[in-house]
This record gives structure tokens, sequence and C-alpha cells, in this order.
């Protein structure tokens, strides 16, 4: 389906350095953006997975993984990549904040309570909206607690985006460090719910509805 295509996802957390020894992240596995890759390789893709530090493995062919660390280390990649690509997946959870200083030495114990000053990172997703070039097809995740449908549509469109994978943390079984899934895609003018799946059906789902979307 997919061969002569380049399909740049990212996947995974962001750590953002405190010291030399501590970072602030999230719960993020990169599950759902491993299997997206497989998914697309196994359809003819070229995959190029730019991940935050995570456990997952792949040996697909086709995968190309670039690891990055931080959220300035992962949008320099995907900046560098995606005017090649022809779909561009944001499948990773990205840090929304960074310590606004990195201390070049390990910070010792000594004040009862500290406080930590945060400077928000480069939303990855919304930057890539800007310059998004004709014919690119663009795919956001949305992880909500509530008003999901509202709240992923407005990131669908100050991201700039094609469509919205939404995981709702209300359903069961869904979201960080489950092995299943359940879905709603978000387009500009419609909705289209699946559901409870292993994150490798999802991720075929996700792959088939793409396809349709761009006629490969
Ligand atoms: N995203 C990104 N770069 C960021 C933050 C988010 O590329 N710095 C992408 C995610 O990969 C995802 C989409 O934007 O595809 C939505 O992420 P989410 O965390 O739900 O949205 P935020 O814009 O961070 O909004 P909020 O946390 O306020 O809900």
């Amino acid at each position: 389906m997919f061969k002569n295509k380049i399909v740049l996802i990212t996947a995974g957390p962001t750590q953002e350095p405190l010291d030399p020894v501590r970072f602030i992240s999230n719960h993020s596995t990169g599950k759902m953006g491993y299997a997206l890759a497989e998914a697309f390789a196994a359809q003819g893709a070229r995959v190029w997975l730019v991940s935050g530090p995570t456990q997952q493995k792949t040996a697909a062919p086709h995968i190309q993984i670039f690891r990055v660390t931080t959220a300035d280390d992962m949008y320099a990649q995907v900046k560098q990549l995606a005017g090649e690509a022809d779909v561009l997946v944001f499948a990773a959870a990205v840090a929304d904040y960074k310590p606004k200083e990195i201390s070049p030495v390990k910070v010792k114990k000594q004040a009862e309570t500290i406080t930590l000053e945060l400077v928000k990172n480069i939303d990855i997703a919304k930057a890539i909206g800007q310059i998004k070039k004709p014919g690119q097809f663009t795919v956001g995740f949305a992880l909500e607690t509530d008003n999901e449908i509202a709240n992923a549509r407005a990131k669908l469109q100050t991201k700039n985006l094609d469509m919205i994978v939404l995981n709702s943390l209300q359903d069961a079984g869904a979201g960080f460090s489950h092995d299943t899934n359940k879905i709603t895609i978000i387009q500009k003018e419609k909705e289209t719910a699946f559901a409870l799946k292993s994150k490798t059906a999802v991720a075929q789902d996700i792959v088939s509805f793409i396809a349709q979307k761009i006629h490969v």
C-alpha cells in the first residue's frame, strides 16, 4: 500500500535533564509509536522513527531509528527529515516543559524545599504544521481526560493536522503502559470510533485509515 512512501513517526517520551544524573519525563513506553512503525513498514512504507528513550525494539526492515533524548533534540531531528516525508505521525509524548537551567554538576541536597523553574518546550507537531507542504498528511495523538472531542478538535486546528487519534483515559485498558488501546479518529467534520484492541491491531487500523485518506 505505502510503496515509495516515506512515513516519519515520533515515539516515546522525551527526557529533560536537570543535572547530569536527573531528568523530568513521563510514563510513555513508545509501544504505540513502534507498533505504528511496524504496521506502516508491513504495508511497504519506508519508516523514519524518531524515538525518545524507550525499551522498545524493532528488527523490521525499512525502519530507520533516530534516537533522541530531549524535546529540542527530537525537534531538530524531525525538522531535518520532515521535508522528505509523505506522512508524519506525532505519537511521541513530548515533555511540555523543561528545566530553565541545567546544572553542569549534580545538585546537592541542602534546603528543605526547592523550586524548579520550568520553561515551555517547542511544540513539534505545531511547528511542523506551520511549514507543512501541500500533499503531506499529518497525524497527531491526543490523550484527554475531559471534553475529549472538543479538545482534540482544537488541537487539530492549532497544529494544522489532518487527523487526530484520540485516546481516552476514561476507557479501561487505554493509554499509557497498557497493551491495549481504544481510539477515536477525529477529523475536521467527523469522528470514527474503534473498539478496544491490542496496540498492534490499533496500529493496523490507523494505517488502513490513513491509506484510505491518501489513496495509496
Ligand atoms: N506534541 C508535540 N510536541 C509537543 C507537545 C505535543 O509534537 N511539545 C504532539 C504530540 O506528539 C501529539 C499532539 O502534539 O501528537 C498532542 O499532544 P498533547 O500532549 O495531547 O497536547 P498538548 O498540545 O501538549 O496539550 P495539553 O498537554 O495542554 O493537552
